[in-house]
């Protein structure tokens, strides 16, 4: 028997108000791959990481981890979950009052025993694993460029060595070389950890550059989810209509 997927969603809608953001969304998340949830602006991308970390619930469908329904989980459950997921917040979420080994260490604070120079320790690793060394370390985040804040806040993402990392638009706000180099940090930690990484962009080159499976999510519904050549290479005239009207450039099929 196969082992169930790391994530789950089983026909998932969610309304607000009178508005549907996710239409009977169903989706299983490829273990130790990267999957790219790519769609524009309003498409419910940030609605997905927020159902998947109990912010939001769906009003029908269901959300399984390893084949369990979450909306069964109890407090303790949830943050037994929270501990196996990593999160990559858009506007990185990092506090300036703190130094940036500070926050990197901050969820060992609340999640483990382990003193406080073993925690540094964690943090410093997890810091060199992204590219900051220890002078950036020492420094608080708002004097690191945004690139830097990115790199700062996927190491607190992998502090706690999750089984998934989602990020939410890792590479908006940022310019073409600096978006290029996240990119190829995303490619490069996921290819040595070998973790289960959730993206979520509207940038198709991104998407290209990074997902070795991708979603398209429109106005709510999961269009196409599958292999990354396969969707960026389908034929569907609305899949096309997607990827073509957004590329500046031709997408790199790799
Ligand atoms: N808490 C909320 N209350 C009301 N509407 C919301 C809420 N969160 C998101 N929406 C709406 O749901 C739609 C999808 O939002 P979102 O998931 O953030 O899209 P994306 O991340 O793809 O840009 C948008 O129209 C947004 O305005
Ligand atoms: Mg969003």
């Amino acid at each position: 028997m196969t082992a169930p997927a790391l994530i789950e969603l089983c026909g998932v809608s969610k309304r607000y108000g009178s508005r549907v953001v996710l239409d009977d969304v169903s989706f299983a998340l490829p273990r130790n791959a990267t999957t790219v949830l790519v769609g524009p602006s309003g498409a419910g991308k940030s609605t997905v990481l927020r159902l998947l970390v109990g912010l939001a619930r769906p009003d029908s469908g269901r959300i399984l981890v390893d084949g369990a329904d979450v909306s069964k989980l109890n407090r303790d459950g949830w943050m037994a979950l929270r501990k196996r997921v990593g999160m990559l917040f858009q506007e990185g979420a990092l506090f300036n009052s703190m130094s940036v080994l500070d926050n990197v260490a901050f969820p060992l604070r609340h999640h483990t025993r382990l003193p406080r120079d073993e925690r540094e320790q964690v943090a410093l690793s997890k810091l060199a694993a992204v590219g900051i060394g220890e002078e950036l370390a020492r420094r608080t985040p708002d004097t690191l460029s945004g690139g830097q804040r990115k790199r700062v806040g996927l190491a607190r993402a992998l502090a706690l060595d999750p089984e998934i990392v989602l990020f939410d638009e890792p590479t908006a706000g940022l310019d073409p070389v600096t978006s290029a180099a996240i990119d190829a940090l995303i490619v490069d930690v996921g290819a040595r950890l070998k973790t289960t990484f959730l993206v979520i962009t509207h940038d198709i080159h991104s998407c290209a550059a990074i997902a070795q499976h991708v979603g398209l999510l429109l106005e709510g519904r999961l269009l196409v989810f599958g292999h990354r050549d396969r969707v960026l290479q389908s034929g569907d005239p609305t899949v096309r209509q997607f990827f073509d009207r957004r590329a500046e450039g031709p997408i790199r099929i790799a």
